[in-house]
């Protein structure tokens, strides 16, 4: 398995009246190839941050610090200009909503042709060719007809896929994925989830999948980083993070998650609310709302120790973790 992107203590500050306020606070990982790799947390955790730092799409006025090398080259220290032709070519991005990315007014074509058009510079005969295979890759039926549609006249789940193709026009090696299915329902979720699915798996495109739903990535991620207040909380194969979690956060939020086969089975939601960036607990910024809290959780922030294959976790009072330190 070969390392697409490597991150490393990436750290993003956004600028605030009472100064530079924390949000990313020292995230690392590694995104390999032909993966999906999932990136969770609540809402709030700073997973958007994090990918739109990666792309350089962060909003004026933020700063960041750390390293994301991907082919030798740090994405975070490029110059705008070289970001932008990395952007889109090597790294594409799909969000949560594709009508804030898709324009209302123009054509598919228009928007899909585009990308070929001027980024790859193709003639318009190459482009128009290579939108209807785009549009035949993410399974849009009658993809002639549908590059002359608008985007209103296409449900949110082809318009979901519709993006997906407009990411993959310049043949990026890592498409990240900001909650690309929660705000479809659950049948159109799984067609777009086993899309990326696919797409990863035959174009050797690495996917990272950003959600606040374990559930989604139960099925679909290679490896799973779980973030809680801006930092990385447990990280690891998908099933020891999710089937053998030790993290208390990462334990809470799988007993949150619904069971199919024990669907009468209370859900123990987590106590609390996650803090905000402005009121972020000292040491681990879980311990107000963790069962397990001793003294020390309180005062240090716990360092991530690897506790067993790819895996690791930063929670001082776990036993294994203890045992480790000693
Ligand atoms: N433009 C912004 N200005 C100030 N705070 C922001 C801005 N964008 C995000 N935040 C804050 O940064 C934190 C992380 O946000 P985000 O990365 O969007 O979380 P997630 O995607 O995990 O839900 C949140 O507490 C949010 O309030
Ligand atoms: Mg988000």
């Amino acid at each position: 398995m070969t390392t697409l992107l490597s991150v490393r203590d990436l750290r993003v500050w956004l600028d605030t009246a009472r100064g530079p306020l924390p949000i990313v606070d020292g995230v690392s990982f590694d995104i390999s190839a032909g993966q999906v790799f999932g990136l969770a947390g609540e809402s709030g955790s700073g997973k958007t941050i994090t990918a739109l730092a990666l792309l350089g799409l962060l909003p004026a006025g933020a700063r960041t610090g750390g390293s994301a090398i991907l082919d030798g080259r740090d994405l975070m220290t490029m110059r705008t200009a070289q970001r932008r032709r990395t952007r889109g070519r090597e790294v594409a991005m799909v969000f949560q909503d594709p009508m804030s990315s898709l324009h209302p007014m123009l054509t598919i074509e228009r928007q899909l042709t585009e990308h070929l058009r001027y980024q790859l510079g193709m003639s318009r005969k190459e482009a128009d060719e290579r939108a209807v295979e785009l549009l035949t890759e993410v399974r849009i039926p009658n993809p002639e007809a549908a590059l002359r549609g608008h985007p209103h006249q296409f449900s949110g789940g082809m318009r979901q896929r519709i993006q997906i193709a407009i990411a993959l026009a310049c043949e990026p090696r890592l498409l990240v994925a900001d909650e690309p299915t929660t705000a479809l329902d659950v049948t159109v979720q799984a067609g777009i989830l086993r899309l990326l699915h696919r797409l990863c798996q035959e174009k050797d495109l690495a996917v990272m999948l950003i959600t606040h739903d374990l559930g989604v990535l139960s099925a679909l991620a290679d490896t799973v980083t779980v973030m809680y207040a801006g930092r990385v909380v447990e990280s690891g194969p998908t099933a020891q993070v999710m089937g053998r979690s030790r993290h208390p956060y990462t334990r809470g939020l799988v007993d949150s998650l619904p069971h199919p086969e024990a669907a009468d089975r209370a859900l123990v939601p987590i106590a609390g609310e996650p803090a905000g960036p402005e009121s972020r607990p000292a040491g681990c910024a879980f311990h107000p709302r963790c069962r397990y809290m001793e003294p020390p959780c309180a005062t240090a922030v716990p360092p991530l120790i690897r506790i067993d294959d790819g895996r690791e976790m930063a929670c001082p009072v776990d036993p294994l973790v203890a045992s480790l330190a000693r």
